[in-house]
This record gives structure tokens, sequence and C-alpha cells, in this order.
């Protein structure tokens, strides 16, 4: 086991190159099941959870080639294999399976998901979209048994506005017979790649993007070529880093539209911001005001970015309060940056932050994928040393983040554990 090991105080500049979205990756990849012949997609990210998901499919039979960031899967002989355990427990994104193997098999054995722990993280709208089509769910001894003698388009509305629930019913319904409408759909970007990927494959969907979502049933799928979106969420985390502890970041390969509401709060804050075509420049402000956020469903701030921007606010001048609508106990962070002489208080579903705070080095734990970003990005501004642990949930969702921090001037390195330290981790 390996900790990261930061040097902060030396300010960041250059230019990152951001890999392909994470979320998207997790659905395009379970997608590939629903076609028959071979499907390839560019610009994937070297994360864990891609190489997780490689592992699966190639449990259930299919052949995978992943090289260079492009993953060209062979479905043709996949089989309905169960998978209950193992692998599958690794990732929250593995419930993709489900709606996946149900269209191309109308069966699956899936175990839960496991992923970052927010609180509690229901499946049921998933499950609602799967019934309304006709299968059968139960829930036996920790995994989801689905069934169906056939799928039949339906019309469903989801009480909560749920990405994985709409990008799961789409993947069981577009091989459905006849029409699927999803009402009060999630309207992330990464929806519109999978349904691109999946029109690419043949599929008939109309209102991506919105929040009503038609599906037209067809009966096969065929192989083809898809280039994923950039990671949103990735370019959002180096643009706070840059307002943080920059000297002038050029954040490539981004789709400034997805960063609408991060850029308007960074402005809002004094942060300097250009945004070209598929470039974003940012400086940092003279003096940084505080603000307040609210996490809401795209378009609005996302969830994924409020821990980040916590360890940014610690920098700004006065109170900010940063509250989380989506995941209410999204907060594990706040503890490690108090360790770092951060000045916040949780109340409920809000974090009350009172800067300008100058962050000391400490040794503090990533407890979820995104705390591990708020922590390396309060490390990287830190005075003195931070050593952050619990680098697999870092792992899971940033592609070469050393690499990449080197490359703008960091000082920062992988370590392993020492004997004492893994010691720790297992009493913890
Ligand atoms: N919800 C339900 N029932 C459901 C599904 C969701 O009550 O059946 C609730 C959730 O508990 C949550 C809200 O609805 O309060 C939104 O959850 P959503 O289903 O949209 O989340 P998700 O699909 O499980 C994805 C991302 C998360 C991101 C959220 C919100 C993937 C693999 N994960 O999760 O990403 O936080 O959408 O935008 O796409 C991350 O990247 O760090 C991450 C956690």
């Amino acid at each position: 086991m390996e900790k990261l090991m930061i040097a902060g105080g030396y300010p960041l500049k250059g230019t990152v190159r951001i890999s392909g979205a994470k979320n998207s990756a997790v659905a395009l990849i379970p997608a590939t099941i629903l076609a028959d012949s071979p499907v390839t997609i560019e610009g994937l990210p070297d994360i864990s959870d891609v190489q997780i998901l490689k592992g699966l499919l190639e449990e259930i039979g299919g052949s995978v080639d992943f090289a260079d960031n492009d993953m060209t899967v062979d479905p043709s002989s996949m089989i309905s294999m169960p998978l209950p355990n193992g692998k599958v427990k690794k990732l929250r994104a593995s419930y993709y399976l489900m709606g996946a193997m149900l269209g191309r098999f109308k069966k699956a054995v899936i175990g839960l998901p496991g992923g970052c722990h927010l609180g509690p993280r229901p499946i049921d709208q998933h499950i609602k979209g799967f019934e309304a089509l006709g299968a059968s769910v139960t829930n036996e001894q920790g995994a989801i048994y689905l069934r169906a003698d056939e799928l039949k388009g339906a019309r469903i509305y989801l009480d909560v506005v749920s990405v994985g629930a709409t990008i799961n019913i789409m993947l069981a319904a577009v091989r459905a017979k006849g029409k699927t409408i999803i009402e009060n759909a999630a309207k992330e970007p990464e929806i519109i790649d999978v349904a691109t990927l999946l029109t690419n494959m043949g599929a008939k969907i109309k209102g991506a993007g919105t929040d009503v979502i038609r599906i037209e049933g067809v009966d096969q799928l065929h192989g083809c070529r898809h280039t994923i979106i950039p990671d949103r969420i990735e370019a959002g985390t180096y643009l706070i880093l840059g307002a943080a502890a920059g000297e002038g970041i050029l954040i490539d390969n981004v789709i400034p539209q997805h960063l609408e509401s991060l850029i308007a709060k960074l402005r809002e804050m004094g942060v300097n911001i250009e945004a070209g075509d598929d470039q974003i420049f940012v400086s940092p402000a003279e003096k940084m005001k505080a603000v307040d956020i609210k996490t809401l469903v795209y378009p609005g701030f996302p969830t994924d970015l409020q821990q980040p921007f916590t360890a940014l606010l610690t920098g700004a001048e006065g109170t900010s309060m940063v509250t989380d609508t989506i995941y209410g106990a999204r907060f594990k962070h706040i503890d490690e940056l108090r360790r770092m002489n951060a000045s916040i208080k949780v109340e409920g579903r809000s974090a009350i932050i009172n800067g300008p705070i100058r962050l000391q080095g400490a040794k503090v734990k990533a407890s979820d994928l995104r705390a591990g970003a708020a922590l390396v990005i309060a490390g990287l501004k830190a005075e003195g040393i931070t050593e952050v642990t619990g680098l697999e949930h870092i792992d899971r969702g940033y592609s070469h983040l050393v690499e990449k921090l080197n490359g703008l001037g960091a000082t920062i390195w992988r370590e392993n554990l020492t004997k004492e330290e893994m010691e720790q981790m297992k009493n913890a």
C-alpha cells in the first residue's frame, strides 16, 4: 500500500491535459455488452474503475483489448454469468451491468454495488425502472436477481433525479419491445455521451440531455467506434487547484460549457478565468472573496466538486457556506482539513468555512475519491509536508495524478506505507 507525499507551497504553472470522463467510462464499458460485434471506445482514462470493469467483461466471456486509452470489446461470446461477489463490490458503477445484461440476456445476477461512502445511496429508482419494463427484481443475500421473459417499453417517472437510474433504464430499454419514456430524467453530459454511443450502435434515442428521454426499442445493436467526452470533474478539480495554488494553469481538452456553474463561482470569488473552445486558463485572484455554494443536479454546481471547492474556500476572505443537497453526508474531508488548520464546522447538510487560513501540512486520510482530491489541493497549498493515505480512492478516478501534478511543477510523490502505518490502518 502507498501514500501520497506532498511538499506544499510551490506555485503551479503550465498545461494539464484532461482525460476521458470517469462517470461516462463506467457506463460506456458495460453498454458494449448490448452489441453483437466489437465496439471501440477511444480516450478512456487510466483509472482502476476502468480496469475493474475490463475484468468483469472478461469474466462474462467478453474479449477485451485495452491499450493507449482505447478499449475494444468483442461482446459476441458473452454469457449471462452471475456476478454476485468479487470485483463487482469494488465499484458503485457495477450497477450498470444490471441494465446492460438485462437488456441483452433478459437475466442477470449482480452483487450490490460498492463505491464511495457518501451516506445512503439507494438504487430504488433503477429497480423501479427495470420492473416497469417487465423484469422481476429480487434481492437475495446481497445480490440483485433480475429476470424477464420479455422487456416491454414503458413510461417511467423518476421520483428522484438520478444519473445512474437514467442511464441504467436507457441500457435496459434500448433492446426492449416498443417505446420507453423516461420522465424527470437526469441531464448530465455523461448521459448524452452514453446515448451517443448507443445511437452509434443502432439504438433509437431522443431527448438525452433534457428531462424527457424517448427510446424506441430495436432488436439488435451493432459494433461502432466512439470517443469519450473529457472529464468535467477532473477538469474542475484542476481549475480549483489553479485558483488555490496556481500561477497560471492552462487546462486542455475540456468542454467549458460543462463547467459553467463552477466558472461562475470562481469568477465571483475574483479568480481570473479565460475560456476558449476546448481550453480554460485559470490564474488566482489577488484576494479571494468568500462565496456560498449549493450542489444541485446538472447544470447546477456538481456535488463531485463540492469537496475540492471547500479546500479552496479555506483561503478566501470571510465566511463561506457549502451545502450539499445531493449527498447530505459528503463531509468526511472536513475533519482532515481541520487537521491542516482549516476553520470549518459542519451543520446538517452544510459546511461553514472561515478564512483566510494558512494551511499546514499534516497526515490525513482520503475517505472517498473527491475527499482525496480536496486533500491533495489542500496539501499543495499548505506549508510543509502533507501525507495522504487512502490512495486507492484517488486511483479510482484521477488518471496519472502524480505525473500531471509534477508536470505543473508540484513536488508530489508516492511512497510505500511503513509497517507501523500498515498496522495502524488495519486497526483503524
Ligand atoms: N437516489 C435515490 N434512489 C436511486 C438513485 C439515487 O434516492 O435509485 C438518490 C441518491 O441517494 C442521491 C441522488 O439520488 O441523493 C442522486 O444520485 P444519482 O443516482 O444521480 O448518483 P449516482 O448515479 O449513483 C453519479 C456519479 C457520482 C455523482 C452523482 C451525482 C457515477 C458512477 N457516479 O452517481 O459520482 O456524485 O451521480 O452527480 O456516475 C464521483 O464521481 O465522485 C461520484 C460519486
